[in-house]
């Protein structure tokens, strides 16, 4: 899969941080909804096991972390983004609450991480391209773990059909704007516009976020495309989480949690109980700081 984009996430963050003063009044809004969303979920999960740690491994500028700590979840956040990571950590102090942030791939995160985790958030997973680099990333996630512990990430669920899932992403097609300016923000000699174009193929849609950017008079053309792919089903989840050791997968779905106060459905993958445990104490207490 040679043609496959590669997202620049540096660019894409630089730019939502650019205009971090316009969003961060509401960004609680967006993210819970009037359900709390997949942000309770977790929260609410890692508490039922009686997580003492949790990581949310896809946390770009933190503002899915930011709210499960508010929530009173013990959670860090990581993230690809070396520029995310570092403005997450710049966000969270300015939003009055204290969490660790630390850069790192998914397959990477054994060798990156402070200390192994209870509960890992994934907002992200479906997003990966190829057959090898999710089955790498969840084999990261499986020895991130503690025994007993579990990874949350969305994606088919149990009930359904690949073609279903295709099917929805076509009906989603057929209402959305295939392109459009998604905002402009000026600040000092600067200003930005961020634009998008969508182009959907058999099995995937390639979203195209262009910046105009004005600087000193000259502008110029930032661009990345970020591409979503359908093809991965209830099955394919089966097949990888338990090649990469995970005893148990299952749909959860919490009721009036989502956007619009109806049903959220999330995937949950399980490492048995009786694994080696590698249990640091002594890290587990003293919390990752950079
Ligand atoms: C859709 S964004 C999630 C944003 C964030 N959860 C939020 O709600 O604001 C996906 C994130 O996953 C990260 N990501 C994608 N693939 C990754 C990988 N293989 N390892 C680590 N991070 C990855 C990207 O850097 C990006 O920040």
């Amino acid at each position: 899969m040679s043609d496959v984009p590669v997202t620049d996430w540096d660019m894409i963050y630089r730019w939502e941080w650019f205009r971090h003063e316009d969003w961060r009044h509401d960004f609680r809004d967006a993210k819970l909804g009037q359900g709390g969303g997949t942000c309770r979920a977790f929260t609410d999960l890692s508490k039922l096991i009686g997580a003492e740690v949790a990581l949310d491994c896809s946390c770009g500028l933190g503002l899915k972390t930011i709210c499960m700590s508010e929530m009173g979840l013990n959670v860090s956040g990581s993230d690809g983004s070396g520029f995310a990571v570092k403005h997450a950590a710049e966000l969270a102090k300015l939003e009055g609450t204290n969490i660790s942030f630390f850069q790192s791939k998914w397959a990477n995160l054994p060798k990156n991480m402070p200390h192994h985790f209870d509960a890992i958030f994934c907002d992200a997973l479906s997003s990966v391209t190829t057959w090898d680099e999710l089955g790498a990333s969840l084999v990261g996630f499986y020895h991130s773990l503690n025994p007993g512990g579990f990874l949350m990430f969305m994606g088919a669920g149990d009930e359904s059909d690949p073609e279903e899932e295709h099917w929805k992403q076509h009906e989603e097609w057929d209402t959305q704007p295939r392109e459009y300016a998604d905002w402009f923000y000026r600040d000092g000699g600067v200003s930005c516009s961020k634009v998008v174009q969508k182009r959907k193929s058999e099995d995937y849609i390639d979203e195209r976020y262009l910046y105009v950017i004005c600087e000193n008079q000259i502008t110029r053309l930032e661009s990345t495309t970020y591409r979503r792919p359908a093809y991965w089903s209830w099955q394919h989840w089966k097949d990888l989480t338990q090649m990469a050791g995970f005893c148990h997968l299952e749909t959860r779905t919490y009721e009036r949690y989502g956007y619009d106060g109806g049903p959220i459905r999330v995937n949950v993958a399980w490492k048995e109980k009786n694994g080696a445990p590698r249990v640091d104490h002594a890290a587990r207490n003293a919390p990752y700081s950079e």
